[in-house]
């Protein structure tokens, strides 16, 4: 049998090893990208105007230059029907200029601007689909000059949902035969456990359906993100789905729902160090101050950021009288539910989200209490005791002094908020 050279072998397998975890389109920046889309606030109401006042905002308030770079149009931009020539079309009356129209806008202002389609014969709210025209609508969307495509998982037929990546892998090899750019999101909903066939093909895959503000459902996508967190690196990030900061929907009754203050702090931490997508849901041009501090945190979004790429990890759980996440304490009993990020960034730092779960219904719920957290270094970060670190808090923006061995949060942190730490070695 023949043999390789042992050198030979090493070769072979370190080369085939960053073709397996990252997917590099030439998109240029490794890290997950940060944007805004249409969806989570306007739905199908959408038009040119709100794109361009967008982009403005982007602009005016400095979330351009926080890192805020894709503006992405998700569903209802389209024509119900393809042109003569078989290309989509974007709808006349509220896109009247065309979409190359706002590719330049964006240009202009120093952003990208990013589309949606669907991987199946329609889309979910029943345009055309790309199903059968990946290569026509990849040549039309480079040509447009769009960055960032979103392909949804709407109307495939029954027996094609078994073999998603089949019809994936058509538009990603259509956009790479563009020779341009694209960065690549596939939202097929977590089906067929996308990140073991994405990351080759895409650079980020839904995890899970859709997001909307309630904590308990962001809760369970935090979940799943945690048990596939290996499956995240360079160029390919788990996509948990939109930032729901600032994000109101209105229900039955006139009622609104949405994240408390606390509850999106802890979802733009969570988000961040989990190495996800940072993509605004929230209508910036009626935002809140509050809402713009969480999202123009730039230490948080520099987490995210690292150049290790990597997907922080849940490193301990500590539950008290609950079962599968629920607390179950009779009267009187408090339950428990805290969890430890850690994610370990270049220069020998690391990013700590300390985060009080406390998953009750709703905030003021008291069977969770206020905890205060530690984070031991041996157990938690894996480095000696003997390690100095200047322990930083993320949200307050300021040093809270050097420790050795642990670091034990000053004030308690109260049930669905987390803190968040940079600790540099001294
Ligand atoms: C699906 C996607 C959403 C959104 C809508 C648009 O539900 O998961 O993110 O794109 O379709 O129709």
């Amino acid at each position: 049998m023949a043999k390789f050279p042992p050198l030979l072998l090493l070769t072979f397998i370190f080369t085939l090893f960053p073709l397996v975890l990252s997917y590099n389109n030439g998109i240029g920046k490794p890290t997950p990208p940060l944007g805004w889309n249409t969806w989570n606030t306007f739905g199908c109401n959408i038009n040119e105007t709100l794109i361009i006042k967008t982009i403005d905002m982007m602009v005016k308030t400095g979330l351009r230059d926080v890192g805020y770079e894709y503006i992405v149009i998700d569903d209802c931009w389209q024509e119900m029907e393809r042109d003569s020539t078989l290309r989509l079309q974007a709808d006349k009356k509220r896109f009247p200029n065309g979409i190359p129209y706002l590719v330049n806008y964006a240009k202009l202002n120093g952003l990208k601007l990013g589309i949606y389609s669907d991987v199946g014969k329609k889309t979910c709210q029943g345009r055309p689909g790309s199903f059968e025209h990946y290569e026509i609508d990849a040549k039309t969307f480079a040509e447009w000059g769009i960055q960032y495509l979103k392909l949804d998982f709407c109307n495939l037929a029954s027996g094609q949902y078994e073999q998603p990546w089949i019809y994936y892998s058509e538009m990603s090899k259509a956009l790479n035969q563009t020779g341009k750019p694209i960065l690549y999101s596939i939202c097929n909903w977590g089906d067929k456990d996308p990140w073991k066939w994405a990351p080759q093909i895409s650079n980020m895959w839904r995890v899970t359906h859709d997001i909307f503000p309630v904590y308990r459902w962001m809760m369970h996508i935090v979940s799943v993100m945690n048990s596939i967190a290996n499956y995240s690196g360079p160029y390919s990030w788990n996509d948990p789905d939109m930032l729901e900061v600032g994000v109101n929907w209105t229900i039955a009754g006139g009622l609104t729902i949405k994240l408390s203050e606390n509850e999106s702090k802890a979802h733009f931490s969570l988000w961040s160090i989990l190495n996800a997508p940072l993509i605004l849901g929230n209508d910036l041009l009626n935002m809140p101050q509050w809402v713009y501090n969480i999202i123009s945190n730039r230490e948080v979004i520099a987490i995210n950021q690292d150049p290790n790429v990597v997907q922080g990890r849940l490193m301990e759980t500590i539950q008290e009288n609950t079962f599968d996440g629920f607390c179950y304490a009779l009267p009187g009993f408090i339950c428990k539910y805290t969890e430890i990020y850690v994610k370990r960034l270049s220069l020998n730092r690391f990013a700590v989200v300390l985060f009080n779960r406390g998953d009750a219904e709703i905030e003021s719920d008291i069977r969770y209490k206020s905890e205060k957290m530690l984070v031991l270094w041996d157990k938690h970060l894996g480095v000696s005791s003997t390690q100095l670190f200047m322990v930083r808090d993320l949200w307050l923006r300021k040093n809270i002094g050097v420790f050795s061995t642990k670091f034990e949060t000053i004030t308690p942190i109260e049930p669905h908020s987390a803190q968040m730490f940079l600790l540099t070695p001294m």
